[in-house]
């Protein structure tokens, strides 16, 4: 029997995408609030024994918690045999570590959480920095989708002589796995944060590539001014404007404009809906949920 993809609100899109991949149904729910603004949600589809993959991307997660933890445990009230989240992008991940006295870890508080309302998770490139795997967090089962090979072959079949460039050294094996998937070479910077939106980046010597047209990858744009140090960095080398490519468009408030200013163009993967996306991750998380793997499984070789 076919797996059902429930998207919550503003998922739609990336569930009908799933749905054009694979052997999926599609189930529905529906979310409104009553007058003094608490969540009523009600399932659509008989869910009696069935397994459900709920679609809910975690940008803005304070927003959406507990819209999916009510429809979860609806779910599983009303006999679904599994509840699968696949959050395309995964909210709570930068702050890993306390950096301040007195910080909370959020992203070992919003993995407990996240953890007791549903039984699996799958997710896109989270953001990984001081953790080396998702399993060090999370105490559910996770499958981890890379975007990499679609990020590969979109750069290898659109820009001439490309040079991959990664803003930090964290994004090392990252660009790497671009780079081979777009027979280019790579080169990453060192990124110092001083703030929430400042940066300050090194180049190595890229006398060599002085003829490439620079491709920067990031994992997430957020403030924008990782890439735009970058691509400021690149223009004082004598670089022609870069092309951006980031999985997990974000871009809050006037980032994109920010961005815009100083690059030949931004593209995005679809993890999360926004004007820049350009790279569909669907099918590479459609294998990944279909093949139906063990905890701690990596989608099929690409
Ligand atoms: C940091 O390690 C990430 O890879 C991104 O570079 C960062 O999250 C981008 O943030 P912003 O757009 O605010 O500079």
């Amino acid at each position: 029997m076919s797996r059902l993809l429930l998207p919550l609100p503003g998922n739609e899109a990336f569930a009908n995408a799933l749905a054009a991949e694979g052997d999926f149904a599609l189930a529905a729910a529906a979310v409104r609030r009553f007058p003094d603004g608490e969540l009523l949600v009600r399932i659509d589809t008989d869910v009696a024994g069935r397994a459900v993959d709920l679609v809910c991307a975690l940008a803005n997660a304070d927003a959406h918690f507990l819209t999916l933890a009510f429809v979860a445990d609806a779910l599983r009230d009303l006999g679904a045999s599994e509840v699968r989240l696949l959050a395309p992008y995964l909210g709570y991940m930068r702050q890993d570590a306390r950096f301040h006295p007195g910080e909370a870890i959020t992203s070992r508080t919003f993995a407990r959480l996240l953890g007791s309302v549903v039984d699996r998770l799958v997710t896109v490139d989270p953001h990984l920095h001081r953790i080396a795997a998702l399993s060090d967090l999370y105490r559910i089962p996770c499958q981890v989708v890379h975007a990499g090979p679609a990020i590969g072959r979109w750069v290898r079949d659109r820009i001439a002589a490309p040079l991959i460039v990664g803003p930090d050294s964290e994004s090392e094996p990252w660009a790497a796995g671009i780079a081979a998937a777009a027979g280019a070479p790579y080169a990453v910077f060192d990124k110092v944060r001083f703030g929430d939106r400042e940066v300050r980046l090194t180049a190595p010597d890229l006398a060599a590539f002085a003829r490439r047209q620079p491709v920067l990858v990031d994992d997430i744009a957020s403030s924008g001014r990782t890439l735009v140090a970058a691509c400021q960095t690149l223009q004082a080398l004598g670089f022609a404007p870069p092309v951006c490519v980031v999985v997990h468009a974000i871009f809050v408030g006037d980032a994109l404009d920010r961005v815009r200013a100083v690059c030949a163009r931004v593209v995005s993967t679809d993890t999360l809906p926004h004007v820049t996306n350009a790279i569909s991750v669907a099918p590479l998380v459609a294998r990944a949920l279909l093949a139906e793997a063990g905890p701690g499984a990596g989608p099929r070789p690409d």
